[in-house]
């Protein structure tokens, strides 16, 4: 995992939403382990509609800019990434698999982490075999030992049987693609996908929530993502194709405007506006000639359409979390979630403890990337942590994996539409890069477990 002992360990996410990309560099003392961030930039995310990239050129120029922000202004050079993908569809399901592990004609005899590997691997290769999509991850949700009750860890259970329930989450082949495809002509090496709900969820919950049970509503500018996580684990995802530009979209239609002045205008007004300032003027130039909306016109524009995402959308898909029992809070992230008087239309709409996730440990972020809309890109570095630590919990296909093919550079001939910018001074500069070995472990790591 380490080099040399002195040598920080890098890590770095790259966040492709619908309305800003943005990357995060952190560094990792591999002594202390004291985990900070040397880097962060973003941009505003150009050619790309509810998750799905429509314009890759456009996107490669915002992978760039994010990544120009970010080099300059800390002063190093970025180049191996993970990248946190949100498309406007993903299939989530959970398969059963049972391995018998127990040879005919021996005893019956405990069961070890080879042969929870090799249950989870069996798994694996009868999802493969379901569609069409390209896993990203696979999470082992529970063992049970000749139909048991079911366990996190079975190691040592006596039996000849045993079952594992993976929740898997694929993704449309073609947009991974394209993202990595942006992401390499951008300059970048990636090295792993992770998806947004799963970035989300460890960018914003505190490991109590893991470990207690939460449920994360991303509320992004094209998409939301509702993930259910509980005893350690993600237990459920959900994608929905609605988010904040619906409200930003509604906003220039009904008041002819365009969508940037509309932007302008819901994020000055508040959700839960005193009346008294209802009747207050929002003035804007527009043509060369002022333009004057109130607070209520724009509120009447902006909270049916809240209401709609908030309960129409995914409050369903809170509570058929809430039902699977555990559920001690909810937790709000994504942009969405940063509108003034978000906090109090949800403290009065659900009867569980909620909360707005900002991303975890904040204040070790630049000021400007604090806000719940970086909680996804904070999440991408948790994420490796927590999978370095839990290896067997969180199991994420390297681009070998996720292709099949025999080598590295095979896997990214099937996966890279174009070949990619090459050229030097791209590698990160400080701490002489060790991310790779860093890397290497965690591919080895998985594939250990393939
Ligand atoms: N203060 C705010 N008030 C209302 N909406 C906001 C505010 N800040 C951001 N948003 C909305 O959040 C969405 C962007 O959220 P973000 O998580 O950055 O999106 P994505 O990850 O899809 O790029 C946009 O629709 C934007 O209008
Ligand atoms: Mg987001």
């Amino acid at each position: 995992m380490r080099r040399g002992k002195e040598e920080p360990i890098i890590r770095s996410g790259l966040d492709i939403g619908t309305r800003k990309i943005s990357l995060i560099v952190t560094e990792t003392d591999p002594l202390s382990s004291e985990m900070q961030v040397i880097a962060v930039g973003s941009a505003r995310a150009r050619g790309m509609s509810r998750g799905d990239i429509q314009d890759p050129d456009l996107v490669v120029e915002s992978i760039r800019r994010a990544v120009d922000e970010a080099e300059t202004a800390f002063d190093l050079n970025i180049r191996d990434t993970f990248l946190a993908v949100g498309p406007s569809s993903a299939s989530v399901f959970r398969l059963e698999h049972r391995f018998p592990f127990r040879e005919e004609g021996t005893p019956e005899r405990p069961v070890t982490g080879k042969d929870m590997k090799d249950a989870v691997k069996g798994a694996v290769r009868a999802a493969r075999e379901r569609g069409e999509e390209l896993l990203v991850h696979a999470i082992p949700l529970g063992y049970s030992v000749d139909s048991g009750s079911p366990v996190r860890d079975p190691r040592g259970l006596k039996g000849s049987e045993l079952s594992v329930e993976v929740l898997f989450i694929g993704l449309p082949e073609d947009e991974v693609k394209r993202s990595i495809t942006c992401a390499e002509k951008a300059g970048l090496k990636v090295l792993g996908v992770v998806h947004k709900s799963i970035a989300s969820a460890y960018g914003s919950l505190s490991e109590e929530e893991i470990c207690h049970g939460a449920v994360v509503v991303d509320i992004g500018a094209g998409t939301s993502t509702v993930t259910c996580v509980r005893d350690g684990a993600v237990r459920d995802v959900t994608v929905s194709p609605v988010g904040g530009d619906l409200v930003t979209q509604d906003v220039a239609k009904l008041l002819m405007i365009p969508p940037s002045k509309a932007e302008y205008l819901k994020r000055e007004i508040s959700l839960f506006e005193d009346p008294c300032d209802l009747m207050d003027e929002l003035e804007f130039e527009l043509d060369g000639e002022p333009f004057v909306a109130t607070v209520q016109d724009v509120l009447d524009i902006v909270f049916p359409r809240m209401e709609e995402i908030l309960f129409d959308f995914l409050s369903p898909r809170i509570e058929e979390f809430g039902q699977e029992k555990g559920l001690r809070s909810i937790v709000f992230s994504g942009g969405v979630a940063g509108a003034m008087g978000f906090l109090d239309l949800i403290n009065d709409n659900y009867e569980i403890p909620a909360r707005i996730g900002g991303p975890v440990n904040a204040m070790s972020l630049p000021p400007p990337a604090r806000g719940c809309e970086f909680a996804s890109t904070v999440g991408i570095v948790n994420y490796l942590l927590e999978r370095e630590a839990h290896p067997e919990n969180l199991l994420e296909p390297c681009l070998v994996e996720l292709t099949g093919a025999p080598d590295e550079e095979q896997a990214r001939d099937i996966l890279i539409l174009e070949p990619r910018r090459t050229g030097p001074g791209r590698n990160i500069k400080r701490g002489k890069g060790p991310m790779g070995g860093f890397i290497d472990a965690l591919k080895n790591a998985f594939r250990e477990l393939f």
